[in-house]
């Protein structure tokens, strides 16, 4: 659980994190500084973000500007652009990372219920990176995008739908402008995590009596969770120079879950090796 890449590895990159103040768009935002990065955090409570801000300065000696933002709102991500070159120059790397998201049958939401998904995680997405890309189109500087979706993006799922729909789009976004902004020298990558433990997801996902119910774990190869250093480091390869020859790509960090669960017989795990010697047995006997 440590940390991967050498020391100073994004020394002066300047890199925004949408939804940087809480669960892992802090923590990557945390390794990123310990590598020298600085940091800029958005999201719509300035108070968290401002006591994340002083948290992640004061833990890792880097710097860390908090700048209120709802992604809903394009005037409000061109004002962090403006101030994040204001505070640092030149901004090298936007993750997208804020989303909303809660589990209920399809046919109980209403339509208000839909967008408030949707608009956070899609339109909160295109808004800025249409923004952030269009700044650095403007100035010829080069720039590099890190999205963040999940591995039901590509399969879908239930009960999800509206963060489905939404991480789709985000998906099918960081693909097209991979290959038609290469030649501004603007890279976009997306990782897809599987379960990584945070108060904002399992509180929404796994509420109430469900977190007793349903361990993620079980649902696992690996038959654990995922440690949020292990997205860290991967974040902080994609959004560094090292993966400059990486454009287009979704990384999966999932211990293996979303291929398990699409398996034919991935169930037959559940058969002891005591049956295994048996049906060994008797093979070719029926
Ligand atoms: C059905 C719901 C609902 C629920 C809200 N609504 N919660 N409907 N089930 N659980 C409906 C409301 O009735 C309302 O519709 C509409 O949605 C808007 O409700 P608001 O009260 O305005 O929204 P609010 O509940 O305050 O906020 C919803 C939210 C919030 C914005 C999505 O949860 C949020 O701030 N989330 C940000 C953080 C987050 O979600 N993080 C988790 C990401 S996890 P009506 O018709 O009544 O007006 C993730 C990981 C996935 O993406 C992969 C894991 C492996
Ligand atoms: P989280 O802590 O709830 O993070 C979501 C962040 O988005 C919050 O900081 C929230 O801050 C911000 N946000 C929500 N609406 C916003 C808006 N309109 N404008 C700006 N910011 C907004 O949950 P998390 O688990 O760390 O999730 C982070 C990312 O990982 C998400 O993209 C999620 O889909 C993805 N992911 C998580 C998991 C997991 O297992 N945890 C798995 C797969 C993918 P405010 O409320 O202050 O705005």
């Amino acid at each position: 659980m440590e940390g991967m890449l050498k020391p100073n590895a994004l020394k002066n990159k300047t890199i925004i994190i949408t939804g940087g103040g809480t669960g892992l768009g802090r923590s990557m935002g945390k390794y990123f500084l310990e590598l020298g990065a600085n940091l800029v955090i958005t999201s719509r409570k300035f108070d968290v973000l401002q006591k994340a801000a002083n948290e992640l300065s004061r833990e890792t000696g880097g710097k860390v500007l908090p700048v209120a933002c709802d992604v809903r709102k394009y005037e409000e991500i061109e004002k962090v652009i403006k101030e994040a070159e204001g505070e640092f120059g030149q901004i090298h790397g936007v993750m997208n990372n804020a989303a909303g998201n809660f589990i209920s049958p399809t046919e109980r939401l209403s339509h208000r219920a839909f967008d408030i998904v949707v608009d956070i995680v899609l339109k909160g997405t295109y808004y800025t990176t249409l923004a952030a890309g269009k700044n650095w189109i403007a100035k010829k500087q080069s720039g590099n995008f890190l999205n963040i979706v999940t591995t039901y993006a590509w399969t879908g799922s239930g009960y999800v739908v509206p963060s489905a729909c939404g991480k789709a789009g985000v998906l099918a976004l960081t693909r097209s402008l991979a290959v038609e902004w290469a030649k501004f020298n603007i890279r976009s990558n997306a990782i897809a995590p599987g379960p990584f433990p945070t108060e904002g997801a399992w509180s929404r996902l796994l509420p109430g009596e469900l977190v007793k119910k349903f361990d993620p774990a079980q649902r696992i190869p690996l038959k654990r969770v995922g440690e949020h250093q292990e997205l860290a480091n991967l974040a902080a390869y994609l959004i560094s120079d090292y993966s400059g020859y990486i454009n287009g790509e979704v990384i999966t960090i999932d211990g293996g879950e979303w291929l398990r669960n699409g398996g034919e017989f991935s169930h037959l795990e559940l058969i002891p090796d005591a049956m295994w010697d048996m049906l060994e047995k008797n093979r070719g006997k029926q």
